[in-house]
């Protein structure tokens, strides 16, 4: 798909598909289209046959509208103009790329990108649609033997406000095609299956995204892991016959001297809770437990492909969370990097246990922040269901940036208490600490855990547990928490506008 840019006239342009939005009033939007006197009766009549209603979500395609000068001219419904905010205008976009992708239209113009929204730039217009028309377009079709047939639309042209200035509104559309791309490859990573997506595989991934970006890639295997001291993640690792991996890529976009920015991803490529099984029903799912590793491969491929003036570093453990003969027992105690020894009650409770080791090899990068990223707890999705991420930091500054990244993305996270009284649930009567803190507060005593690695840095971690993926006939990674990681990273760069 071609992207491009139109500032000064595009309702003047030719295309195949010309975009515009409806409100429930039935007038069309304000960026519409003032073409000519007669492509406006021409609407007009329309708008009074009841054809459009202006619904949200709904959407008309017109063929020969007199007067219009495109071919096809496409209503989009965009509910009541009062309320109409940030999810209103990704549900129109949405709408309207699926609705041309259904047409015939090889190249369209959209409107809506004109159209005023509260508190948002004509820029985060910009770089959002981008977001959104990339994610509506995305596909995964690996494993199906017929392929669904290719679209014909194949260019998508945003209006852009008269003021905003070539420059600035091409930035803003290369910023939302970056995110775009990094969702996409968390969401490939993703979906695929477990028996294909490997902790082997994602090393491998990870050297080819440092490959193709000029970054550097490190891989340590179980024989560096074991010299390290790192039996915390390696205890993970003894059910399956699959090697752990632990992933460090780097990205220097910033000065040689700027300590980086360091994100930790949950990389389990299965969980199947191991000697302490999970049932059966729905455990397909725990395919996506290495989303965390996914989303900070997709994040650091967005910011590498907008060239952030920042350094960041990615580091996944990936591991497979299997039974066996060799696997951890519920009451092995191990050692970490860190020297804390754990006592393991529940070996489903392994992501805490490959990323503990991750967040003290971490401390070695001298971080200016560190971020972990986590399908973490069931839990966190009794909390706070499938809208909004779990965030858990040790800095107030580092949580409000990133809540303000979260709302800016419209990929929220909402901030969940970190409260020593909580550590009391991770007593053990044998180590220094237990992996599990029982039923209550589960994904707040995970967080717990953690905390207790991320002492020496501005730590905050993202519970994805509830977000990583939809369930039900839409199943499929969703590619979060990449959109509010990008922002934050704008945000620090200075870029977003
Ligand atoms: N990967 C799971 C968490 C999970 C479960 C994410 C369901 C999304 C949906 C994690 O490894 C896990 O099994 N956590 C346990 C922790 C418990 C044993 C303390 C859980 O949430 O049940
Ligand atoms: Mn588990
Ligand atoms: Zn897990």
């Amino acid at each position: 798909m071609e992207f491009s840019i139109k500032s000064r006239s595009p309702e003047r342009r030719r295309s195949a598909c010309l975009v515009l939005g409806v409100f429930e009033s039935r007038a069309p939007s304000l960026a519409a289209w003032p073409a000519s006197p007669d492509a406006r009766r021409a609407l007009a009549e329309v708008l009074a046959s009841g054809d459009m209603d202006g619904k949200a979500g709904s959407a008309l395609m017109l063929r020969n509208l007199p007067a219009s000068g495109s071919e096809r001219v496409l209503l989009v419904g965009l509910g009541k103009e009062k309320e109409f905010g940030d999810p209103a205008y990704a549900k129109a976009i949405r709408t309207a790329v699926k609705a041309i992708q259904g047409s015939g239209a090889a190249d369209a113009t959209l409107l809506l990108t004109r159209i005023p929204l509260k508190k948002r730039s004509a820029a985060w217009r910009l770089r959002q649609a981008a977001v959104i028309a990339s994610e509506t377009l995305y596909r995964f079709d690996r494993f199906k033997s017929k392929k669904e047939a290719e679209a014909s639309l194949a260019r998508l042209l945003f209006a852009a406000d008269d003021r905003i200035g070539e420059a600035a509104a091409a930035q803003a559309l290369e910023q939302g095609l970056a995110i775009g791309e990094g969702v996409a490859l968390a969401r490939t990573l993703g979906n695929l299956p477990g028996n294909v997506c490997t902790p082997g595989y994602l090393a491998e991934a990870a050297r080819q995204l440092a490959e193709e970006h000029a970054l550097d890639c490190r891989v340590l295997e179980r024989a560096d892991m074991e010299a390290l001291g790192m039996h915390a993640l390696l205890s993970v690792a003894k059910g399956s016959r699959q090697a752990p991996k632990l992933i460090v890529a780097h990205y220097h976009g910033g000065k040689p001297g700027d300590k980086p920015i360091v994100l930790v991803g949950k990389g389990i490529t299965f969980d199947s809770g191991g000697i302490s099984l999970k049932p059966g029903e729905g455990m397909d799912e725990m395919k996506f437990d290495m989303c965390g590793a996914a989303s900070v491969l997709g994040t650091l491929k967005a910011a590498a492909r907008m060239r952030l003036p920042v350094n960041l570093a990615a580091i996944a453990p990936c591991v497979e969370n299997l039974p066996g003969g060799a696997a951890s027992k519920p009451g092995d105690i191990v050692a970490s990097l860190s020297g804390q020894t754990i006592e393991i009650l529940n070996t489903d409770a392994e992501g805490r246990l490959i990323l503990c080791d991750a967040l003290s090899y971490a401390e070695r990068l001298k971080p200016q922040a560190v971020i972990d990223v986590a399908t973490l707890t069931g839990a966190c999705v009794v909390a706070l269901g499938n809208v909004a991420s779990g965030l858990y930091a040790n800095d107030d500054e580092l949580a409000a940036a990133l809540i303000d990244a979260g709302d800016t993305a419209f990929d929220r996270a909402w901030r969940m208490p970190l409260w020593d009284d909580y550590q009391e649930q991770l007593k053990s009567n044998f180590a220094d600490l237990a992996n599990v803190g029982g039923r209550p507060a589960g994904s707040v005593t995970a967080a717990c855990f953690l905390s207790r690695f991320a002492g020496k840095f501005a730590w905050a971690h993202l519970d994805i547990a509830g977000t990583a993926w939809k369930s039900g006939a839409d199943k499929g990674a969703t590619g979060r928490p990449v959109p509010l990681l990008a922002h934050y990273l704008l945000a620090r760069a200075g870029k977003l506008r």
